[in-house]
């Protein structure tokens, strides 16, 4: 993955990546409540915030990590929506004045401020549960493994996972922090969902333990790489969300300056490829699809 080339994918690719895309976007519309109520303003919130336009990143890694493992199903969709919904979730918390106290989220007024700090909270809540549901729900799946689901779940959501990293952003990113103690906020924050993804794209696919490490190390290669591009998107005039957030934070940009932070985001891009290599034959498709997220945007000075 050489990001500082340009995000080309062949057509075949492309064709697939715009279907995988499109059946993301339908299946959590079906999946998020119906907003036919104009007062019911948390079930409006919560389609709101989650259809607005995102990258789709997690739902798209899960269902190409599990189609590259073998699996020709549903699963991965439903799966994938329900990580979605998870992260939807946690933009909203996200945003809150009590946290980044953000404006603008994926181009539109951020939960918050359009319905209320009320609404904000009970919306998230209501993602979470959702996602969670939408995991046990998922039909033709062992209940075996739709407990196994739910605890990857539960684990990259709670004290393991994001609300950990989001603690530890929010509280120890006001002192000065060790390169080590940065990372393993980044890991919990930002590592840990996609950690989630490949482990589900894994279990559903009944895939050999010996490959499990090597696509754990994929995901957290790419999630370091993947928050030190939002990190330097947070210093990026093009974005569609608020910048300057990370202001007075300890990040690997305040240690070490962007142009530092660029080369290293490129060893972990690197190092998450590799691994993916190992695991995979063919990874060039989602080799080139990570190439299209980083794209240059950021990257470049
Ligand atoms: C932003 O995630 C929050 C981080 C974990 C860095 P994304 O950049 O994937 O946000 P969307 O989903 O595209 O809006
Ligand atoms: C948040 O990191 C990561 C989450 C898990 C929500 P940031 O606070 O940097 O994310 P953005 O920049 O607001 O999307
Ligand atoms: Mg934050
Ligand atoms: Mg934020
Ligand atoms: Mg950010």
């Amino acid at each position: 993955m050489t990001m500082d080339s340009d995000a080309t994918i062949d057509q075949g690719s492309a064709e697939r990546l715009s279907q995988v895309r499109a059946s993301i976007e339908t299946r959590l519309e079906e999946l998020l409540p119906e907003s036919g109520n104009e007062r019911d303003l948390v079930a409006l919130a919560m389609r709101e915030s989650t259809l607005a336009p995102g990258k789709r990143m997690r739902p798209i890694l899960l269902m190409l990590t599990a189609e590259g493992l073998g699996h020709e199903g549903t699963w991965g969709l439903d799966l994938g929506c329900a990580v979605e919904l998870i992260h939807a979730a946690s933009l909203v918390l996200d945003d809150m004045p009590c946290m980044d106290n953000a404006s603008l989220r994926r181009g539109r007024p951020t939960v918050h401020l359009k319905f209320g700090e009320d609404v904000a909270i009970l919306t998230a809540v209501a993602l979470l549960s959702r996602a969670f549901g939408v995991i046990a729900s998922i039909s033709d799946l062992s209940p075996v493994v739709k407990t196994q689901l739910v605890e990857l779940a539960a684990n990259a959501v709670g004290m393991q996972g994001l609300v950990r990293g989001q603690f530890q952003d929010l509280r120890d990113g006001q002192q000065s922090r060790s390169p080590e103690e940065i990372a393993m906020t980044n890991n919990l924050k930002t590592g840990v969902l996609f950690g989630a993804i490949v482990d589900m794209a894994w279990l559903i696919t009944s895939s050999e333990e010996t490959i499990r490490p090597t696509l754990q190390t994929f995901a957290m290669e790419l999630g370091q790489a993947f928050q030190m591009y939002d990190d330097l998107r947070d210093r990026c005039p093009d974005s569609d969300k608020d910048q300057g957030k990370d202001a007075g934070k300890s990040t690997f940009i305040s240690l070490y300056g962007e142009d530092k932070v660029r080369e290293q985001l490129h060893v972990h891009l690197s190092n998450a490829e590799l691994n993916l290599r190992r695991v995979f034959r063919d990874a060039d498709m989602i080799a080139s699809y990570m190439k299209m997220v980083f794209n240059k945007a950021a990257l470049t000075a």
